[in-house]
């Protein structure tokens, strides 16, 4: 199957164009101003901007979590993403305490089985951190499970402590991996919420008053002073205070491997929604929860000025009105499930709130929400760019196009969203995986099961490496 796409705006990272882009099978074969060659079919992009597809490096699909499970599986929460304009993501599997590292992958391989439809990858959780993982480390690397996620927050359930966080920094640091660091200090954190629940604080909004910004940026920094300890990168996620955020800056002017990812919600959505009515707040109850409007004005300056490299969603939808969802917190704010839905609104939230609004270029749109992950995480240039040779994943995305983003229309598998009636500027019209048209007409025309798993590079490609990657090895 061939595709032609022609007279649309194409928009990498660096460039911007008219032109055409002809796709032969899975992958890009040319571009050109005017590509005179015959094709099986022929999209029209005049007017729209041609893109790369979506990449989207932080979702928690059929996860287990807090005593429920993230109500997205691999079928409805791909095809979702694909809605977005979203073609690959890169999903975290779970080490169960006293199992290898193999059977989560095991484990999150048969998630998917059947039913990602589009491609997927996998960053490992590590709960434990031994002799027998730091050596697994190595063969996950080899299976292209290249990054590995380690908890500062939630003791007993995922937290791991320094010396352990060093150990897996050094292990990463010989195998070309990247850690990827939940940073805020669980310990206070539970202390916080402990005193809270005493003085009988039940409401949602204490969730975030018991996570405060410094305790964000404290674990940022010992992340990063951890990680430089071990002369490793480090990757920051879902980064939402302006304090955490300082902390990155300042460890990257002192010319610090350090990499960060900030999500829509930090961007759009603040504290005020905790205090909705009634248990409405149970919504926005994410860790790290929501901050006070005034920081979001940094969090795009870091955007802008690349101290935030990366813009995912970390997806990890639970319902509002289900009794395995939101509502196992009724009474109690520390036992609403964390994580909120985003998987499908990410493209579209950040060219409204980011280009449309003149905070962002089209490039670095292009950049933070494909790009850059793709090069971060060992999928360049496979994926996140529209070359000769790279995989065919392409989004035709209309910027004069407007929707409402509602649960009665989205295709999440969940019963709110927390963008609920907003206006966004800017449609993924048509969406093509792999060469293959699977968005089109505002339909699914994929396949479950057609997504493939990503194995991905163990080292930072087209990135700048200001360390001394040898003194490792
Ligand atoms: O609240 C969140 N973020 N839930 C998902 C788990 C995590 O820490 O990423
Ligand atoms: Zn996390
Ligand atoms: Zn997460």
């Amino acid at each position: 199957m061939s595709l032609l796409i022609k007279g649309g705006t194409i928009v990498t990272a660096s460039d911007t164009y008219v032109g055409d882009l002809y796709v032969d099978g899975e992958t890009i074969h040319s571009i050109g101003t005017s590509l005179d060659v015959a094709a099986d079919r022929t999209l029209d992009a005049t007017g729209k901007l041609v893109i790369p597809g979506g990449i989207d490096v932080h979702t928690h699909l059929d996860m287990p979590f807090g005593g429920s499970s993230s109500v997205d599986d691999f079928q409805t929460g791909t095809i979702a993403a694909a809605f977005g304009g979203t073609t690959s993501i890169v999903d975290f599997a779970i080490q169960e305490f006293g199992n290898p590292l193999q059977q989560a992958y095991d484990t999150w391989q048969e998630k998917a089985r059947g039913k990602a439809a589009i491609d997927y990858g996998f960053h490992m959780i590590m709960r434990e951190v031994d002799d027998a993982i730091l050596k697994e480390m190595g063969a996950m690397v080899d299976l292209g499970v290249t990054s590995f996620k380690l908890f500062m927050a939630y003791p007993g359930v995922f937290f791991i402590d320094d010396g352990a966080i060093f150990k897996a920094m050094q292990r990463s640091g010989e195998i070309g991996a990247t850690i990827c660091m939940h940073a805020e200090n669980g310990l206070v954190i539970d202390a916080l919420v402990e005193q809270a629940l005493k003085q009988g604080h039940t409401e949602p909004r204490y969730h975030a008053l018991t996570r405060p910004p410094r305790a964000e940026a404290e674990a940022t920094h010992r992340a990063i002073a951890l990680a430089e300890m071990a002369n490793v990168p480090v990757y920051i996620v879902h980064l939402s205070a302006a304090e955490a955020l300082a902390e990155l800056t300042a460890a990257r002017d002192r010319g610090l491997p350090a990499f960060a990812e900030t999500c829509p919600q930090y961007l759009f959505l603040d504290y005020t929604n905790y205090t909705e009515p009634g248990f409405e707040g149970a919504k926005y109850v994410m860790s790290p929860p929501l901050r006070d409007k005034s920081g979001q004005d940094e969090l795009w300056r870091g955007l802008r000025g690349n101290d935030l490299q990366a813009i995912s969603t970390d997806h990890c939808p639970f319902c509002f009105n289900d009794a395995g969802g939101k509502l196992l917190g009724r009474g109690d704010f520390s036992k609403i499930p964390n994580g909120a839905p985003g998987i499908e609104t990410r493209m579209a939230l950040v060219f409204d709130g980011g280009v449309a609004t003149g905070r962002i270029s089209v490039n670095r749109w292009v950049e933070l929400t494909s790009a850059s992950p793709a090069k971060i995480f060992g999928m360049f240039p496979k994926k996140g760019t529209l070359a000769p040779g790279s995989d065919a994943d392409i989004v035709i995305f209309d910027p004069n196009g407007e929707s409402v983003i509602s649960a009665s229309s989205h295709h999440m598998n969940v019963d709110y969203n927390p963008y609920e009636g907003r206006r966004v500027r800017g449609i993924s019209e048509t969406v093509i995986s792999r060469g293959e048209v699977i968005i089109e007409g505002g339909s699914f025309l994929g396949r479950p099961g057609r997504g493939q798993f990503m194995q991905r590079d163990s080292r930072f490609v087209g990135e700048e490496l200001p360390w001394d990657t040898t003194s490792n090895t």
